[in-house]
């Protein structure tokens, strides 16, 4: 079936090597884990809604100007982006308690918090991804301090352009986590944002009802994950049909 190499394959995405050097395509998986693949299902249509509305995110960030992977959609289940140095960080940004940091710090989930607080994750599956201070993460030469400058401002902005576009959709931005790489341009080299942007990676909740229009569906056994990122999707103006 699948004649391209494969270059990486995750626990949700796959990639393979793209058309043109510097280029990979993207593949999303139905597969869900959570705690570290403890917990693996296999939720049908979970690839095609994140292909989707990652591309729609993308897209947009692009267009204002943060730099990112994403060249365009391919298909139903996969994009081509450019290919890049990924560096082993797991950025997360919180506008809302919940999930570790109400459980590390004793914060009831949904409280606002004074402001937006970004943390870091040394991307690591053995060691279940530990909590890392810049201090760890320039010691250890994962990013520069000029680097870690750069993530933390397009963070920020990717933050306020996300929570702008969900509160559009009546969704409330709790957290989301993003990754970043090293774009390699000739001499140049220059921070980009990567991976993907999806109800997998983000806490999402209904203004109104409070409902989780995310991955906590599945963490938690609440079911009705794929009609929750069909409601986000549809809540975004995304059209989800054959092709
Ligand atoms: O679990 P925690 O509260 O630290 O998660 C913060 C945010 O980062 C959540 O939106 C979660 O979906 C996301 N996350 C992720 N991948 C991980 C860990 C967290 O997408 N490995």
């Amino acid at each position: 079936m699948n004649r391209r190499r494969r270059v990486y394959e995750g626990k949700a995405k796959i990639l393979y090597e793209g058309p043109e050097p510097g280029t990979l395509v993207q593949h999303f998986k139905d597969d869900a884990t959570a705690f570290n693949k403890k917990k693996h299902a296999q939720i049908e249509g979970k690839g095609v809604l994140n292909n989707r509305i990652s591309e729609h995110i993308f897209q947009h960030l692009n267009e204002i100007g943060v730099p990112t992977h994403f060249i365009r959609r391919l298909n139903m289940r996969e994009q081509l982006i450019r290919e890049v140095e990924i560096i082993p960080l797991e950025v997360v940004v919180r506008n809302v308690a919940a999930g570790s940091l109400s459980q590390r710090l004793g914060i009831d989930e949904g409280t606002q918090l004074p402001r937006s607080i970004i943390e870091f994750y040394y991307k690591n599956d053995e060691l279940d991804d530990p909590m890392v201070a810049e201090e760890h993460i320039t010691a250890f030469g994962w990013a520069s301090p000029q680097e870690i400058d750069d993530i933390m401002s397009l963070a920020l902005r990717v933050n306020d352009f996300l929570t702008g576009l969900f509160l559009g959709a009546g969704i409330r931005l709790v957290d989301f986590k993003i990754e970043f790489g090293r774009l390699y341009e000739g001499d140049m080299m220059r921070i980009v944002l990567a991976d993907e942007i999806s109800p997998d990676s983000c806490r999402l909740w209904d203004i109104q009802s409070g409902d989780k229009l995310d991955k906590d569906r599945f963490r938690r056994d609440m079911g009705g994950l794929v009609e929750a990122y069909q409601e986000v999707a549809r809540r975004l103006g995304i059209m989800v049909g054959n092709e």
